[in-house]
């Protein structure tokens, strides 16, 4: 429907449903995904050079994507053959901060329509009416939505921040911590509060392998291998 207005989706939520066309041939996102991470990101038009410098990055990732088994998703408002265009030109001409001959092997959706840009709360009329924020949305195997984050047209996003925030939930769902101001694996982890006065009492006195700042701000180690051992 042209003029629906849907709600922002929000972290927590079931990934709204779509079929679409994309560079890769048609999908059903999120169910042909399911059982992976899915990266679904937007991004404001093709043949732009923030864009361009984008793709050649993440592209360039790809590898690591698939080590953390995850399908990047990519979406403009642009048309399938413009998109097509694009990635053989950053394919055939582009050479960007040593990257070249870049194969962009990830969907990218065409959304003429803005179906599913408006949908997923991509398009931000006081930005752009026109053209898709810089949106990425992580969606886990379950197909539930567990980080957003948007950006404005003129900033490329980080690239290294958006694998940290993949390895970081991939580690908080495998170990049942949380992960504090710039974690990375091998950094120490944050365990659960202490859910009662006496546990309280007993974290201030001391525990084995536990290190606390006060009786609510505790962390444990937890080794790069670990963390390693279990992401995908
Ligand atoms: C860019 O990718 O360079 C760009 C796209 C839309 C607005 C501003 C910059």
């Amino acid at each position: 429907m042209e003029n629906q207005i849907y709600p922002m989706p929000r972290i927590g939520d079931e990934a709204p449903e779509f079929t679409a066309i994309t560079t890769q041939g048609n999908i059903n996102f999120p169910s042909d995904y399911t059982g992976k991470w899915k990266i679904l990101f937007s991004h404001p038009a093709d043949f732009t050079p923030v864009c361009t410098s984008e793709f050649m990055t993440f592209a360039s990732m790809q590898k690591d994507y698939d080590a953390l088994n995850c399908q990047l998703v990519g979406l403009s408002i642009d048309g399938l053959f413009s998109h097509i265009a694009w990635l053989r030109t950053i394919k055939e001409k582009i050479e960007y901060k040593g990257m070249k001959d870049v194969e962009v092997t990830f969907p990218l959706i065409e959304d003429i329509t803005m179906e599913v840009s408006k949908r997923y709360g991509m398009v931000q009329p006081g930005e752009s009416s026109t053209k898709a924020v810089r949106a990425v949305f992580f969606i886990d195997p379950k197909n539930v939505i567990r980080t957003i984050i948007y950006y404005p047209l003129s900033i490329g996003r980080n690239f290294d921040e958006i694998k940290r925030v993949l390895i970081a939930l991939q580690t908080s769902d495998n170990f049942g911590v949380a992960l504090p101001a710039d974690w990375r694996p091998g950094d120490d982890v944050i365990v659960p509060p202490a859910g009662s006065c006496g546990a309280a009492k007993s974290r201030m006195a001391g525990e084995e392998g536990i290190t606390c700042y006060d009786w609510f701000f505790c962390t444990k180690r937890l080794s790069k291998e670990e963390v390693e051992s279990k992401l995908g």
